[in-house]
């Protein structure tokens, strides 16, 4: 499963990345407003950081403009996946950059028929938001699952990019169902390796060590 990471904190996608931990960066306009910078400066600094797919999202709704601002943004660099949102303006604007060539992020994906319809429409990745159902009391992993189902039962290529992640349960219940990938905030990524008995018995096999003057070196 590839791990994207959510932000545009450019330090944390740095310290990810030099683990080997990033496969792509997703981006939207909450993220960019929080990083406080210029959307197209520090979204070139993230595509000269990573290799993978970078998403940066449309600002527009009317299709023709998402197209010109998409293809604005595919020019900052060959890794850039241009985000738009699920509405037919954005899905018109989906088929016709596809079509050109770019790589497509649909997202605020919410239901199967919405992901359906994204898949149809060339995307390259669907971006379902599990946390944001979960927040309503809906269960957000069986929209991972139910999209998993329609696009493997007709071999649609477009890629699960589970996104709106917000704990590492949600990681890992995503790697068993099967989405292409995950995106997650630096520090859910970070708290995945966290558990007490590895802790505990890392402090025993040192306690060990020192007790028996184990010495390798
Ligand atoms: O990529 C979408 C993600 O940033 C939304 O997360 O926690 O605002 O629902 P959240």
């Amino acid at each position: 499963m590839k791990f994207f990471v959510d932000t545009a904190d450019v330090p944390a996608i740095a310290e990810l990345n030099d683990l080997g931990m990033v496969d792509g960066v997703t981006t939207n306009p909450s993220l960019i407003k929080k990083s406080g910078r210029d959307i197209l400066e520090v979204t070139k600094e993230i595509c000269d950081l990573v290799d993978g797919p970078v998403s940066a999202e449309v600002t527009a709704t009317d299709a023709e403009t998402m197209i010109a601002e998409g293809r604005k943004l595919a020019k900052i660099a060959d890794n850039i996946a241009v985000k738009v949102p699920l509405t037919w303006d954005g899905l018109k604007a989906c088929k016709v950059l596809t079509d050109e060539g770019n790589i497509v992020n649909v997202t605020l994906c919410f239901s199967a028929n919405q992901a359906l319809l994204a898949a149809k429409a060339g995307a390259s990745f669907i971006s379902p938001f599990i946390g944001r159902l979960d927040d309503i009391n809906l269960e957000g992993l069986d929209l991972i699952a139910d999209i998993r189902t329609i696009y493997d039962n007709y071999g649609y290529e477009t890629e699960i990019l589970a996104a709106s992640i917000r704990t590492v349960n949600h990681i890992s219940d995503c790697a068993k169902i099967g989405a292409d990938v995950i995106t997650a905030p630096p520090a859910v990524i970070k708290s995945m390796i966290a558990h007490p008995l590895t802790d505990k018995g890392l402090d025993a096999f040192l306690a060990d060590i020192k007790s028996a003057n184990i010495s390798i070196l």
